[in-house]
């Protein structure tokens, strides 16, 4: 998911644009989750952050209630490819490819050999 859309209940200023009560505004997770501000080598998939304050599952009120299954799901996932294919290695990350859209990002081909 690299975007959320949001309909402003208070008036707000970001990044000095005034927002009025009503006015639509869209979240860029795309771009949070990349703010060198906040994390260091943005650009680079690093599994092992120490402060990863990444905001893929939302914040507060509105934070994602399916964090627990999502995060157990993965793990069974990329446990089960471990187990069948222990020795899988990703070739090369810049071939990876990857299909924009403008709510959604999907990865269609991640070139991997294993023995
Ligand atoms: C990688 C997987 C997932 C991602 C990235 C994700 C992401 C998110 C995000 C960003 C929100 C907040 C949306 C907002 O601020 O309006 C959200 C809300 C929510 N998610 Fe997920 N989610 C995932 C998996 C799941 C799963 C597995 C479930 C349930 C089985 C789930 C159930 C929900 C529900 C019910 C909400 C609304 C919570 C509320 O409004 O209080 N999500 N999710």
């Amino acid at each position: 998911m690299i975007a959320e859309g949001r309909m402003m209940v208070n008036k707000a200023e970001v990044d000095g644009v005034a927002l009025a009560r009503g006015d639509r505004a869209m979240r860029l997770l795309a771009a949070v989750n990349r703010d060198p501000a906040e994390f260091g080598a943005p650009e680079e998939f690093r599994i092992d952050r120490a402060r990863n304050q990444h905001l893929t599952f939302g914040a507060k009120i509105q934070r994602c209630v399916g964090v627990p299954l999502a995060r157990l799901e993965m793990r069974a996932t990329l446990e089960e490819v471990l187990r069948r294919t222990p020795k899988i290695r990703v070739e090369y990350l810049e071939a990876m490819r990857l299909k924009f859209a403008t709510t959604h990002s999907t990865l269609t081909s991640v070139p991997a050999t294993w023995a």
